[in-house]
């Protein structure tokens, strides 16, 4: 049995379904379980999944996969993206003591701030950014001048852009501010594309000062200051896998 990574049978077996962990003692005392083709019926017996063949009852034991979720505050001047030669700063850098190798889903622009995931998980990665999953995403918007009610209607409506009509995004006015000349509003989005919040205020003839992502699907920044990340609780993993159709499981975070 390899000496790395070993944790006690009935806890490798719980993980990997076979019930709680009392259930699956009782599976090791009744010698349903052997590690490297030899039963295994003593209980404080350790093994290590990563190298060790534990088999119940001749099946194979396969453990769940383990991701790794971080989220991000992204401050302004930093750019979204593994890795770019031309960059100087970018969100990787930020992202020290991390071993795993997650990658941002989706994308902000260099000065857009907020809640940015990054993950080494594909399958929950490409479903957050497929159009078909519609995950919304919760803009703080700064604008320069007056909005009216014709461009916050035109705004929620679907407005024109080169790619075509922007499906309908709730927009709340939370107030002009007559020193700065200018108008915050509160965007949701359920489309991903390229600089989209500001294309549609730039189509209702508001160009964007100040961009801000409060929310990404179930996720939120919490008191985490620009430029620092944490890793995501088991809770906020399931619900953001539950938000695209995909079950929960344990994670690493
Ligand atoms: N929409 C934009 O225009 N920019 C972003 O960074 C995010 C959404």
């Amino acid at each position: 049995m390899s000496e790395r990574g070993k944790q006690r049978l009935q806890k490798i077996l719980a993980r990997a379904g076979y019930g709680s962990r009392r259930a699956c003692e009782v599976l090791i005392l009744q010698g349903h379980v052997r590690v490297n083709g030899q039963v295994v019926t003593e209980l404080g017996s350790q093994a290590d999944p990563a190298h060790d063949t534990i088999e119940v009852d001749g099946i194979s034991v396969r453990l769940p996969q383990t991701h790794t979720y971080i989220l991000l505050h992204k401050p302004a001047g930093v750019v979204t993206t593994r890795h770019d030669p031309h960059a100087k700063r970018t969100v990787m850098h930020l992202l020290e003591g991390v071993e795993a190798a997650v990658f941002p889903v989706g994308r902000l622009d260099t000065d857009t701030t907020g809640v940015l995931l990054l993950t080494d998980d594909g399958e929950l990665a490409f479903r957050l950014t497929h159009p078909r999953y519609g995950v919304p995403k919760t803009y703080l918007v700064e604008v320069r001048g007056k909005v009216d009610e014709q461009a916050v209607r035109q705004l929620r409506d679907g407005v024109e852009l080169e790619d075509g009509v922007s499906a309908p995004a709730q927009v709340q006015h939370t107030g002009y501010h007559p020193q700065r000349q200018t108008t915050t509003l509160r965007m949701t989005i359920h489309e991903g594309r390229k600089r989209q919040v500001k294309r549609m205020c730039e189509a209702v003839g508001h160009r964007v000062v100040r961009l801000h992502r409060e929310r990404f699907g179930p996720l939120t920044l919490r008191n985490l200051p620009p430029g620092a990340w944490r890793h995501l609780t088991p809770r906020e993993v399931t619900a953001l896998r539950r938000a695209v159709g995909l079950a929960s499981y344990a994670c690493g975070c």
